[in-house]
């Protein structure tokens, strides 16, 4: 469902990835690990669309369609969805709320925040005071409330604790929607 060839980024003038090549079929699980600074968060962001990564060569291809020019909405619309290293903090936005506005569709927040024991931050401003752990729970929280095909994790593996281990054995992602793939850098 993801097919990355030879693709070359940069961030300003300076190159951080050269000839990656990466495909992940249906269903698979894949995992990279690498050295602090070696490009993994690049990889990822890119492959989302954040802007400020530049691909210069090569391309991206999601469910057989060239994405590596598609802004972020429409790759997260195709089923691309993401969870972030250091997400922002946003005063005024219940965690409650953010995950309505992440929801394919009408969704049973109570419900879902369960799965990942997280009914107690519901009321709480999204991120604010979170510990690392908990931040990780509530992004996890935002993608199965986005049910998206392919998931991308960020540093997700290091921080969810005993209680999320079923981030690992995969949760009930949503009533409808089984992961069809998933990518994990550490
Ligand atoms: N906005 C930026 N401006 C300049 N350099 C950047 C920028 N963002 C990332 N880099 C550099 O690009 C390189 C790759 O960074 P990246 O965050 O992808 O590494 P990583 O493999 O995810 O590291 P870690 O394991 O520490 O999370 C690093 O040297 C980083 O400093
Ligand atoms: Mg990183």
């Amino acid at each position: 469902m993801l097919r990355i060839e030879d693709l070359q980024v940069k961030i300003g003038d300076r190159e951080v990835l050269k000839h990656i090549d990466l495909e992940i079929r249906e269903g698979e699980t894949h995992i990279l690990f690498g050295p602090n600074g070696s490009g993994k968060t690049t990889l990822l962001m890119t492959i989302m669309g954040y802007p400020q990564y530049t691909v210069t060569a090569g391309k991206i291809f999601f469910k057989g369609e060239d994405i590596t020019y598609m802004p972020i909405y429409e790759r997260a619309r195709l089923g691309i969805g993401m969870s972030f290293q250091r997400p922002p903090t946003i005063h005024g936005l219940k965690t409650r709320q953010m995950v309505r506005i992440c929801a394919k569709k009408e969704v049973d927040v109570e419900n879902l925040a369960a799965k990942v024991n997280f009914e107690e931050f519901l009321e709480r401003d999204i991120n604010a005071g979170f510990s690392g752990g908990e931040i990780k729970r509530s992004e996890l929280l935002q993608l199965m409330a986005q049910e998206a095909d392919l998931l991308l994790f960020d540093a997700m593996l290091n921080r969810t604790g005993p209680k999320s281990r079923c981030v690992r054995r995969g949760p009930g992602w949503g009533s409808s929607s089984p992961i069809r793939g998933s990518f994990w850098i550490t």
